[in-house]
This record gives structure tokens, sequence and C-alpha cells, in this order.
């Protein structure tokens, strides 16, 4: 089985972006846990990041068919975006929703998740190892016993 792990707008600069919130690590080194991760779970992987919400849509509509789940980061869109939640609703894939950063220790804005309401669930405040946990999550989900 197969999970797309999707980052939103600004992860690109991880690393560089406020190391005091987010951390050291870059997205290619989450990618390279991510890699690791699905490896020894026997997952495939695809990892992509756009600063683009309607090409985030895309992305979860070609999924359809190709991926069996979805990790998400959607950055400040998990906090505006009906239309990223709709698109999860609309394709049917288990979701989990990751957050660096703990969301819900930070400002009231922050606290507000579209995508928790079609997420299996929200893994927050574990920086990288937060991809990691999901995928463990999904493969309890995809993968037969
Ligand atoms: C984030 C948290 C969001 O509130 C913020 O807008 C981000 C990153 C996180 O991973 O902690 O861009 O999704």
């Amino acid at each position: 089985s197969s999970v797309l792990v999707i980052n939103g707008p600004n992860l690109n600069l991880l690393g560089q972006r406020q190391p005091d919130v987010y951390g050291q690590a870059t997205l290619a080194d989450v990618e390279a846990l991510c890699v690791a991760r699905a490896d020894t779970l026997g997952l495939e992987i695809a990892f992509i990041q756009s600063n683009h919400e309607g090409a985030m849509i895309d992305a979860i509509h070609a999924a359809r068919g190709v991926h069996g789940g979805l990790v998400i980061n959607a950055g400040a869109y998990t906090h505006t975006s009906i239309a990223l939640m709709d698109a999860v609703a609309s394709v049917e894939l288990p979701m989990v929703e990751v957050h660096l950063s703990n969301i819900h220790a930070r400002e009231t804005f922050r606290h507000v998740s579209y995508l928790s309401r079609v997420a299996l669930g929200q893994i927050c405040g574990f920086g990288p190892q937060g991809y990691v946990m999901a995928l463990d999550a999904l493969a309890t989900r995809l993968l037969p016993e």
C-alpha cells in the first residue's frame, strides 16, 4: 500500500524558518525520516510540498486510486481552508493530520483545524517524529496484520 505525504505553505523553508518554533531539521530531513520508516513498514511513499492551496487540492484529488492514505501538514491552511477539508472528504482516503509544533499551545487562531474534522486523528508537537507516528498510524489501517 502507498501513502502520500503532503506539506503545505512555508514548509519548504523548514530548518531556516523560525527554528525556535519548528526546529533545525529541513524538509529533506523529514522526507528521509519518512522514507526510512515507510521502508521498515513496507509502505510505498510519495512526498510533496506546495505553497499553493489549489495545487494541494489537485494533489489530494490525484491521490484517489493511487494512494491508500494521506499524511497532511497543511501549514496555515489548516486553520483557514474549507476547500482542503472538502477535498479530503471527497476522496475518502484515510488521512492523518500532522503539525511539527503543538498548535494548541500557541496563538488561539492556530487552535482550530478544519482538517481535523476529516482526519483519523491529529499528531502535533513532536517535530519531524510526528510524521513517523502518522505513518505508523496509517500502516495499522492499510497493511494486513
Ligand atoms: C504548522 C503549524 C501551523 O499553524 C503553521 O501555520 C505552519 C506549520 C506546524 O507544522 O507546526 O505553517 O502546521
